[in-house]
């Protein structure tokens, strides 16, 4: 990962080796909210990842708790892991905000504050071949808040 800084590569390390909220449905207390799963597929690479969503029933319908299990590289792990970290206690239309800022950043599309720490992935924007990988978890996640609309 020589494109990254070198503070960068180790906190995205960090997340890879320590991955944040790996977990099934099952490892989600289930107190008033409802819990939705979806899986995602990398094409170019056969990854899967699954995703677990806890939304709360109440009117504010925020994200109270987010897991992820599946195989991938380092840059997919570590942008699920990171993923994870920001959306707790996130709306539906905050995280789906969240999520296009962080596609247009790893597209090279500018950077939108909100990203916080997840600004550290930005190098890949220059590694046309893993903007998938990084992807996978976000494009995962508007898939399930998108099929929970309906
Ligand atoms: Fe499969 Fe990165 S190589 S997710």
């Amino acid at each position: 990962m020589g494109f990254l800084d070198e503070i960068y590569k180790d906190i995205i390390l960090d997340h890879y080796k320590k991955p944040r909220n790996r977990g099934t449905a099952e490892d989600i207390a289930a107190e008033d909210v409802k819990v939705i799963s979806q899986e995602g597929l990398n094409p170019s690479c056969g990854d899967e990842l699954l995703l677990h969503l806890a939304i709360e029933t109440s009117t504010e319908a925020r994200l109270k708790d987010v897991r992820f299990s599946g195989e991938g590289c380092a840059i997919s792990q570590a942008s699920a892991s990171m993923m994870t970290v920001a959306l707790r206690g996130k709306s539906i239309d905050e995280a789906l905000a969240l999520s296009q800022h962080f596609k247009e950043m790893i597209q090279g599309k500018g950077i939108n504050e909100s990203l916080g720490e997840l600004k550290m992935l930005q190098g890949i924007s220059k590694l046309h071949a893993r903007v998938k990988c990084a992807t996978l978890a976000w494009v995962t996640l508007e898939q399930a808040l998108l099929n929970q609309k309906r």
